[in-house]
């Protein structure tokens, strides 16, 4: 083991040079050396992460929940962002989102409506939602004619950054309006990427459109880094399409890989994280494992 880096810079530096001994990860690499997180001795400003892919069924609404949760457990404070009509993040926390009177869709197309009346408590210490419903489908058109028509959930942002270490924005698959909203207030984005051959096409584009956002809207956008769910590595397709994506993205990769478990779904019906349902479980230490490399990488 490398010695634990002491400033977040330092730690920066060490996840690219220093590895556990003789430990091959899921990824076919040793695993980098990620520390302990430290208690934060204050909260704020937020990392915005924006969870972002535009292939349907890649697991960002699973992992925005999850590592949400993963991070909470690790004393930061989360706010997750249901930026989906489809409305799953919000359900997969056990919320009835059909049935509510304000949501994500109020705060972006209403002025008057603040992020304080449409926050919710989850069940988990630490983890607030801004959850949503079919209601947001209408929010692409009815802002395509406000000026800053992209700035519109950073806009609605702004008040409670001091308050959260990090807002997860779950996307809905597409890069449209609302997604550019993600990527034009988040520091960073993170894909989650399903371990199959197609997936690899799709990116693609996405670097493509994180790339324009980053030119046109929103200098600081970084990639955080890439997720790679679904994984089985009894499969040869599965440790092919592995060690592809470790040869395109390198470094990108994260070293927490998430398998193919039947228990993600089974957490989706019960309506909590993986992390409070089956702590125990392989899925929940994947999810822990990752929430320490992003708290690494961002130093947060
Ligand atoms: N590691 C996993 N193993 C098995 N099933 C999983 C895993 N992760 C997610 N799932 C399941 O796959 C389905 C899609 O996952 P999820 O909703 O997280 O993807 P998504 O990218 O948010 O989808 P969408 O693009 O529709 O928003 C869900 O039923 C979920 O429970
Ligand atoms: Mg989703």
């Amino acid at each position: 083991m490398s010695a634990t880096p002491s400033s977040p810079d330092e730690g920066e530096q060490a996840h690219t040079i220093s590895y556990d001994d003789n430990e091959l990860g899921p990824t076919g690499r040793p695993r980098r050396h990620v520390p302990e997180p430290q208690p934060l001795a204050s909260h704020g400003p937020a990392k915005i992460i924006a969870m972002c892919n535009q292939k349907g069924g890649v697991g960002k609404t699973t992992s925005t929940i999850n590592l949400g949760a993963a991070l909470a457990e690790q004393g930061r404070r989360v706010l997750l962002v249901d930026l989906d009509p489809q409305g799953a993040l919000s359900a997969g926390l056990g919320v009835a989102h059909h049935d509510l009177d304000l949501t994500v869709h109020n705060l972006l197309v209403e002025p008057r409506v603040s992020v304080d009346d449409v926050l919710m408590r989850t069940h988990v210490e630490n983890l607030d939602l801004l959850p949503s419903n079919i209601d947001l489908s209408a929010a692409e058109i009815q802002l395509v004619s406000e000026v800053g028509r992209e700035q519109a959930l950073g806009r609605t942002l702004y008040p409670v950054l001091d308050r959260y270490d990090y807002i997860l924005v779950d996307c809905q698959p597409s890069l449209g309006l609302l997604t550019v909203n993600a990527l034009a207030c988040a520091d960073s984005v993170l894909i989650p990427m399903e371990c199959e051959f197609f997936s690899l096409r799709g990116l693609a584009l996405l670097n493509d459109t994180v790339a324009k956002v980053r030119d046109r809207l929103n200098p600081k956008l970084a990639l955080a880094g890439i997720l790679v769910t679904m994984f089985d590595a009894r499969t040869l397709h599965g440790r092919e399409v592995m060690s592809r994506v470790v040869e395109v993205f390198g470094d990108l990769v994260y070293d927490s890989v998430i398998a193919r478990t039947v228990k993600f779904p089974e957490t989706s019906v019960a309506g909590e994280p993986i992390i409070t349902w089956a702590p125990k479980s392989g899925g929940a230490e994947a999810y822990r494992s990752l929430a320490r490399e992003v708290i690494h990488r961002t130093g947060r």
